[in-house]
């Protein structure tokens, strides 16, 4: 009988399986309570592709919503959530925050008319044929904010009002949380550091002290938000999600072997070899744990993960490498870089995972000639896959170490990886 597999690849955790984390939700939760209390905090959560980030988001949104208590905090938070791409507009955007209050309170008859009344600019914009798009460079339209900031500030305050007979809707909340995920995003015309800038400013001046607003997104958020507008960094709390320790890798594998175990009537075990080299194939990335693990799970017959499963799972034909290779990787690998050579300076400066490495040390290695290395790094760096140190020349790193381990793993004989993950292994169980 084939088993239900507990490893879940494609989509962030639900809260039931979501392991650790507990610093970043306890000052998550600290940004929650701040605003309870009328000073609004607002945040950034960044990281690498698969880090976890649209999962912890998610997260927070039950614990706003009052769905778990945390730390004997329970919230009652209007919770809007959402996402940009490159084509979101600064009235598309406008809209997806009018479609989330609408979703959380329009069931009643009262609350529909005061929104439709209170929201209607935007229905007048669209009747008029209004439209702000990336792609014809116009300048957002300043009445188009100072409406939305009114608006929103209006609905706030009856959300979150506990004066009798201005409780319009069937509860009060402590506040509306914005969760905006990929936020990465933004075209230059979204202008999102500028938007947020300004709405956070208004919503202020007009004494709304209960809107949050939480952007998810890669690490280069920080930057379309600095070029949108220089201080708009100033207004977010900073977030890094890092990888986890082996300990907690540890500790999510045992979790969803348990999960298994509960869904399933055939038990699963796994050994400690299995568990090492899953750690290993991991390196505490969290889209690594779930395919590596899910590949192995899949990969057992006999009810007990070993170090065969885990090996074949994530090397073979199909493997869970070739499967994170099509998710996250490939396109940089070999979309983006037509060339051989391109591939090569990258498979040179794996090596070194995301440290900084010099020209002179990869030229050392390189199969060409200076010319066709010096086209490469440039292509590289203009696609933003490495980066040049600041005020040094000729040194550059790889931007994101969950792509350098997969170049690493995937261009290294399976065989010479397995050896070497083993060899680690013994030399760990030595020390
Ligand atoms: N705290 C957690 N506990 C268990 N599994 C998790 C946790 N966080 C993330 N995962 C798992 O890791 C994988 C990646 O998570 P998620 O989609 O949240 O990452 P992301 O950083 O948003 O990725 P992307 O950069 O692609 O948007 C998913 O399979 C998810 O189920
Ligand atoms: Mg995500």
């Amino acid at each position: 009988m084939p088993k239900i597999n507990p490893f879940n690849p494609n989509y962030p955790v639900n809260p039931g399986m979501f392991v650790g984390r507990l610093n970043e939700i306890l000052r998550l939760e600290s940004y929650l309570f701040q605003t309870r209390s009328g000073q609004p905090s607002n945040f950034l959560i960044t990281g690498e592709r698969g880090i976890g980030k649209s999962s912890i988001m998610n997260y927070l949104g039950f614990v706003a919503r009052g769905e778990i208590p945390v730390n004997e905090n329970e919230f009652n938070f209007l919770v809007i959530d959402t996402d940009i791409d490159q084509n979101t507009t600064q009235l598309g955007l406008v809209k997806k925050i009018e479609l989330g209050l609408e979703k959380e309170l329009g069931n009643s008859e009262k609350a529909r008319k005061f929104l439709s009344d209170t929201w209607s600019f935007l229905q007048r914009l669209e009747v008029s044929g209004f439209r702000i798009s990336p792609a014809d460079g116009s300048k957002p339209d300043e009445t188009l904010l100072e409406r939305f900031a009114y608006s929103l500030a209006e609905t706030v305050e009856r959300v979150c009002s506990q004066i009798q007979g201005m409780e319009l809707f069937n509860a009060h909340y402590n506040g509306v949380l914005i969760l905006i995920d990929e936020a990465d995003n933004a075209s230059r015309a979204l202008d999102l550091g500028s938007f947020f800038k300004l709405l956070l400013e208004r919503l202020q001046r007009r004494g709304c002290d209960r809107v949050m607003v939480g952007l998810v997104g890669l690490s280069e958020l920080r930057n379309v938000l600095r070029e949108s507008h220089p201080s708009s960094l100033r207004l977010f709390e900073h977030l890094e999600l890092g990888r986890l320790t082996n300990d907690e890798v540890i500790q999510v594998i045992d979790r969803y072997i348990e999960k298994a175990n509960e869904d399933n009537e055939e038990q699963t075990q796994i050994n400690d070899e299995a568990r090492y080299f899953l750690v290993a194939f991991s390196e505490g990335y969290h889209h690594f744990i779930q395919q590596f693990g899910y590949s192995a799970f899949a990969a057992d017959q006999d009810d007990l993960i070993d170090r065969d499963d885990v090996v074949q799972g994530a090397l073979g034909v199909g493997g869970a490498l070739e499967l994170i290779g099509d998710r996250y990787y490939r396109d940089n690998f070999y979309n983006k870089i037509q060339k051989d050579s391109y591939r090569q300076v990258l498979r040179i400066m794996a090596d070194n995972l995301d440290d900084w490495v010099s020209k002179k040390n990869i030229r050392a290695k390189f199969k060409g000639k200076d010319s066709t290395l010096s086209n490469a790094i440039k292509a590289l760096r203009d696609r933003y896959i490495i980066l040049s140190k600041e005020g040094t020349r000729g040194i550059y790193r790889l931007q994101h170490k969950g792509f350098a381990l997969w170049i690493k793993f995937y261009t290294t004989d399976p065989s010479v990886l397995e050896t070497s993950i083993e060899k680690n292994s013994t030399a760990e169980s030595v020390a």
